[in-house]
């Protein structure tokens, strides 16, 4: 594939409090290794995390209450899940989606490499693991879900949501899912007042175009938003 790297501004975000594993870019060479018995899709499997990596005990609330609310994804097309951990968002949409080509990026290596390995059981051929600077700027997104890493901070995840909904074909879809308490409600205030102002850039890409955001869910503490074209 041709095209240039972008640089993604909140990929460098530093450790800012504990829970290394929620920022580190550092491998773990020897983290120990646990199998979790996981329902996905619809399908029970039996996938790889790591205690080094978010919620490698259990599938995260969160992330349970986001795959409840959102709506299938295309069947083909780019997909991306922004902040992959080990991997459920991400081997959700290529379970649904086998005729997608599914973006999978994360700052951490040993989630790359989790999300990877369970891509493998998984058996599934449709699912790219890369860091998010190793996305090439010409890949447009028609639906991005994540689970996104509040904890490194207000402005480093403005930047970074900044940065990939900018990457949204004109009629992408993006969906998050934000715990109240950690700020979802001002998260989409801010949001609906960037996107109304239009001026979302990617390296090389046309501004988003009238997007707008809603909040399409609620339930056990979070927040499901999503951000669609403006119609
Ligand atoms: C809340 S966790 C969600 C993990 C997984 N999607 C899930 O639902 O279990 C957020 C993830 O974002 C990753 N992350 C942190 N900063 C990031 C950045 N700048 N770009 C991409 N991923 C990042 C963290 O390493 C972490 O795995």
């Amino acid at each position: 594939m041709a095209g240039a790297r972008s640089v993604c501004p909140a990929a460098y975000a530093g450790p800012v409090s504990s829970g290394e594993h929620y920022f580190s870019d550092r491998p773990h060479e020897s983290a120990p290794r646990r199998t979790l018995p996981v329902s996905l899709a619809g399908r029970e499997v039996e996938l790889v995390t790591s205690g080094h990596v978010f919620s490698g005990d259990r599938l995260d609330l969160g992330t349970r209450v986001l795959l409840r609310d959102v709506p299938a994804p295309p069947p083909s097309g780019d997909l991306l899940d922004l902040g992959c951990g080990w991997g459920p968002l991400a081997l959700t949409l290529a379970l649904l989606s086998p005729g997608a080509r599914v973006w999978a990026v994360d700052v951490n290596p040993l989630a790359r490499e989790l999300t990877a390995e369970n891509a493998g059981r998984l058996g599934l051929r449709n699912v790219r693991v890369i860091a998010p600077q190793e996305v090439l700027d010409d890949v447009r997104f028609t639906t991005i879900w994540s689970n996104p890493p509040i904890r490194i901070g207000k402005a480093a995840l403005h930047a970074l949501l900044e940065h990939w909904l900018a990457r949204l074909t004109d009629d992408g879809h993006a969906y998050l899912v934000v715990q109240r308490h950690l700020g979802a409600d001002s998260l989409q205030a801010w949001l609906a007042q960037h996107l109304a102002t239009r001026h979302l850039t990617a390296p090389h890409a046309d501004p988003l175009p009238r997007h707008g955001v809603r909040r399409l869910g609620s339930a056990k503490g979070y927040r499901v938003l999503e951000v669609r074209p403006a119609r």
